[in-house]
């Protein structure tokens, strides 16, 4: 453990003075900059008009807000979001497998503020929620790229399991009091996003 953060400092000591080249596979935030591991942004609506930016909300039986939700306003930035690979990876690429939260945990989620898929949601389809210890689905998170004919920024989020048995892309599932829920798309479509830097924060 000790050498694995020995290891990473100094990598960012490295890095500040050498940056790697982007690859072909390196997911793209709006900027055409390449992601980078353990670093926030914001995830907006690559389609405006429905929604905005990605934020937790208090639904159903939640006694805390752990119910990962896209904002109702269009207008709304939502949370700084950060993604982070296990592998010491500086990029982020489409292949590469992901942990996400939300960048400043609330003191209901500090044990363990990591998204996971909750299975058994009475409201609707296997949904992302904080706090993934009982009925949570075992995988982790890629950032893929839409499809061939939309923008080089448009990307969708896929939930793959574990042993990548299957994998399925994040979707928006409108619960029946109107909530906007970031669920397992087992039918619709995938959420398409664009990515936001907010500074060359790791906070
Ligand atoms: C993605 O990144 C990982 C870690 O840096 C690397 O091992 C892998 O080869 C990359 N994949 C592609 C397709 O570039």
């Amino acid at each position: 453990m000790k050498s694995t953060s020995l290891f990473a400092i100094f990598l960012l000591c490295a890095f500040t003075s050498y940056l790697p080249s982007a690859t072909a596979q390196d997911v793209l935030d709006v900027d055409g900059d390449p992601i980078r591991n353990g670093f926030i942004y914001y995830v907006l609506p690559a389609i405006r008009g429905n929604g905005g930016g990605i934020e937790r909300a208090a639904l159903g039986k939640d006694t805390c807000p752990i119910t990962v939700v896209q904002s109702p306003n269009p207008n709304s930035k939502g949370l700084e979001i950060k993604f982070e690979s296990a592998y010491p990876a500086y990029y982020i690429n489409e292949t590469l497998i992901l942990q996400i939260k939300f960048s400043y945990p609330q003191q209901c989620e500090r044990k363990n503020p990591w998204w996971a898929i909750f299975k058994d949601i009475f409201e609707g389809p296997p949904a992302i929620k904080l706090f993934g210890f009982h009925g949570t689905e075992l995988g982790w998170f890629k950032i893929q790229k839409a499809s061939k004919s939309r923008d080089f920024n448009d990307y969708k989020l896929v939930f793959c399991q574990y042993d990548e048995t299957w994998c399925l892309d994040v979707g928006i599932y409108v619960d029946r009091q109107g909530n906007r829920r970031l669920v397992l798309a087992v039918t619709g479509e995938p959420f398409l996003v664009h990515f936001h830097k907010i500074s060359f924060s790791t906070a």
